[in-house]
């Protein structure tokens, strides 16, 4: 097998010798990674997925049933069509890097290190969710998600590797050292480290944690370091599924909660379905970790990263007129003497917050499409997402409690108040106990409705996972 085929890339690949060597000396470190912490029992199943062979139209998704430790993890970078420049920070205008800037080499191996080091980490949180799939549609969609979070994995091995010589490559072989929750050697941010021990919780997983990976990638997809920007362009293509697989999993539970209400007069339990107001507390837990992952609302690392032009705003080019972010302030709600007061916080500081504001808007449309659901199957409960200040672990509102309105909890029962609104033991047994996997083709577990459509089109009982 050639090199292209081993590896499909667009980065000329064939060309760079030193390249070629550390990464086909790190594949098979990969592989057996993928065997040991990938999904476990289907990896010598045939499963329908999409893999990306080339960046153009036809390439980029082609469809086939794969066993998944043969699925081809390429490199792609996304190619530009006209020179574009540094577009923000100290110095906007002049040339985009092709490559690392001395004074840069810290800072940007460290945005490269901690993204990538997210992408093995889910796939090790989602590894024993197969043997519970509500249907092979849900199974084959898990599997999607681990394999492309594999590829993720590999684009940020091909910057390590490409860019940052001998300390690249032992980053690289770090990235399969480490184990989410293991407590000597854990994932680098804490929201992976969580167990995923539910498809409920995968499905607000994706939803809410991928989604910040949106907002990650699009802040590096405008950065002047080009070969970084155009990666992470290529990876939002495909970041756009899992984050769909997300907010449909969870309208179809909403959906299946409604219907189940009503033919058990409104208790959801014992038509064998989740409550809303369970499913709720999954949506407060996983909301406020990953508001964790943006980082302290108040940051001079964010502040320095913008001023090298090395991670923007999201969609810094098209959205902003003022690139240089030196005026201007962001307020920011801190605790100061017993009370929330706001602190006028100068823009470069919180580039962490317009970060996360822009995300929860955006998971804010999708709670609307939610609850349009709820309201179309006749219910009358709604989801909404609790305050920003609820239940984090980071930042400015982690030394203090609040409740999912956002108010300032003290004394002696505001730790139980928090845990009231998070899910508690009882949910995770109710849950639990409908994890039952369901693999005929065409059928569907009782406590999720089944999707609108198949993927790419397929039939309603189309074998996506053949067992
Ligand atoms: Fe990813
Ligand atoms: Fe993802």
């Amino acid at each position: 097998m050639s090199l292209d085929d081993r590896i499909p890339n667009n980065v000329d690949l064939h060309t760079d010798r030193r390249l070629q060597k550390a990464l086909e000396q790190w594949q098979p470190k990969f592989l057996d990674w993928w065997m040991e912490m990938g999904p476990e029992g289907f990896q010598t199943k045939d499963v329908y997925l999409r893999t990306a062979i080339s960046v153009d139209r036809d390439g980029w998704a082609t469809f086939d049933h794969v066993k998944m430790p043969d699925y081809r993890w390429g490199i792609f970078l996304t190619p530009e069509e006209r020179k574009r420049p540094v577009g923000f920070g100290d110095n906007p205008g002049v040339e985009s890097f092709e490559e690392v800037p001395g004074e840069f080499r810290n800072p940007l191996r460290r945005l490269i290190v901690t993204q990538g080091d997210t992408e093995p980490a889910s796939v090790e949180q989602q590894r024993l969710l197969g043997q519970t799939c509500p249907s092979l549609y849900d199974l084959r969609n898990l599997f999607q998600v681990n394999v492309e979070e594999g590829r993720h994995l590999w684009a940020m091995v091909y910057l390590l590797h490409r860019f940052f010589g001998r300390d690249g490559r032992e980053e690289a072989d770090e990235m399969l050292a480490r184990r989410s929750g293991d407590p000597d050697k854990p994932r680098i941010l804490e929201t992976f480290n969580q167990p995923i021990k539910n498809w409920l919780s995968f499905f607000c997983f994706t939803m809410f944690t991928d989604r910040d990976g949106k907002y990650q990638l699009g802040a590096l997809a405008e950065s002047g370091f080009a070969p970084m920007r155009r990666t992470c362009q290529f990876m939002l293509t495909e970041e756009a599924h899992h984050l769909f697989v997300g907010e449909t999993g969870i309208t179809r539970v909403l959906r299946r909660a409604a219907q189940l209400a009503k033919e058990h007069g409104g208790d959801v339990k014992a038509g064998g379905g989740i409550p809303i107001e369970m499913v709720q507390r999954y949506i407060n837990y996983w909301f406020s970790y990953s508001l964790d992952l943006f980082g302290s609302e108040i940051s001079s690392n964010s502040s320095d990263y913008f001023a090298m032009g090395l991670k923007g705003r999201f969609d810094e080019e098209k959205k902003y007129a003022d690139h240089s972010a030196r005026e201007g302030f962001l307020e920011v709600p801190v605790v100061e003497d017993g009370r929330i007061t706001i602190r006028q916080t100068p823009l470069r500081n919180a580039m962490n917050e317009c970060l996360r504001d822009d995300y929860i808007k955006d998971c804010e449309a999708a709670c609307k499409r939610w609850n349009r659901a709820l309201e179309e199957e006749g219910a009358e409960q709604r989801v909404t997402l609790p305050n920003r200040r609820f239940h984090r672990h980071i930042g400015e509102y982690a030394q203090h409690k609040f409740n999912s309105a956002g108010e300032l909890l003290t004394g002696p029962d505001a730790a139980a108040r928090v845990a009231a609104e998070l899910p508690n033991a009882e949910d995770e047994a109710w849950v639990g106990s409908l994890m039952k996997a369901v693999t005929k083709p065409g059928a569907f577990a009782n406590w999720i409705a089944p999707p609108k459509v198949g993927i790419n089109s397929m039939p309603a009982d189309f074998e996506y996972v053949k067992l």
